[in-house]
């Protein structure tokens, strides 16, 4: 049996990350707008040519400079898409919204990562490895099989399949930010331990590359579990995995915004 204490726990532990989360992402859309954005209204596709990016634009490649282009830009929209689709308020209040959004989020999500699947395997790796590029590409082609099911659904109109299959997309979308916080958590922790800083890669960046998806995706399951099974010991387990999880992305979400996107922001 599950005690009182033990709901309100999990309860408020799943609420903190979700506050917390909401606000990381919006940091991250802020400054894909302030840097890349930025670049891109003052000097349209060229504008990707003075970044940190390792291809980012290349004389010549039309098609690789409009896939980074769209790629990154509409990443922004999904963004901050993904994390109104999550309020509760909104849900209730504008029904007709979250429909939109959400038809919107899903297309955009697929057009994003056929795009960063084109860019990964049509360009010359420039750092990395193999395998941290089929990480990050089997996160792209779980989002193209998550995307359908999550729509298939809310047109059969079972809600409860609907809301699971799309906060599994959602932590599938918000690989490319999890990744980060991943990195630089473990940068703070270990020095940077398994990571090879001349080309990127290295053992921690193998594990990185599919733990982006994985490590959200196990957590949420469990929390699933706990709301099904309904149990004291599992609502704490599930409460203990969401705090440890929240607290690793709130020490990432800062030291990221202090040490990399604002300084490229102010820059
Ligand atoms: C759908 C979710 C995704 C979002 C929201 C997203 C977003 C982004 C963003 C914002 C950047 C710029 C990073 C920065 O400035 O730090 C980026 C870069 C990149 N993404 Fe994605 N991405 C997604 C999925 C993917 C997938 C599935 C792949 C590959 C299969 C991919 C491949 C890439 C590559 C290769 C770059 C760097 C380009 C370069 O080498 O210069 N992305 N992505």
């Amino acid at each position: 049996m599950a005690t009182f204490t033990s709901v309100k726990l999990l309860n408020i532990t799943a609420r903190l990350w979700l506050t917390l989360t909401i606000a990381g992402q919006w940091l991250f859309v802020l400054y894909i707008a302030g840097f890349y954005g930025k670049r891109f209204l003052a000097k349209g596709i060229p504008g990707f040519a003075d970044t940190h990016l390792p291809n980012g634009y290349i004389p010549g490649d039309s098609t690789g400079n409009i896939a980074i282009v769209m790629h990154i830009l509409l990443a922004m929209f999904i963004i901050a898409g993904g994390t109104l689709q999550l309020l509760p308020a909104i849900r209730k209040r504008y029904p007709a919204f979250h429909r939109w959004n959400g038809r919107i989020y899903v297309c955009t999500a697929i057009v994003v990562s056929l795009a960063g699947l084109y860019l990964t395997f049509a360009r010359e790796r420039v750092i990395g490895s193999l395998p941290q590029e089929i990480g990050t590409s089997l996160g792209g082609v779980l989002i193209l099989i998550f995307s359908p099911v999550v729509i298939y659904y809310a047109l059969k109109r079972q809600y409860l399949l609907h809301q699971r299959w799309a906060l599994r997309l959602f932590m599938l979308v918000s690989a490319v930010w999890f990744l980060r916080i991943l990195t630089f958590g473990w940068f703070l922790l270990t020095g940077g331990w398994g990571i090879n800083r001349s080309d990127f890669s290295g053992p921690f960046l193998v594990f990185a590359a599919f733990a982006q998806y994985m490590l959200p995706l196990a957590v949420l399951e469990l929390y699933f579990r706990a709301k099904d099974m309904k149990q004291r010991n599992m609502n704490i387990l599930a409460s203990l995995a969401i705090s440890v999880g929240t607290v690793y992305m709130a020490v990432g979400v800062g030291v990221l915004t202090a040490m990399i996107w604002l300084p490229r922001v102010l820059k």
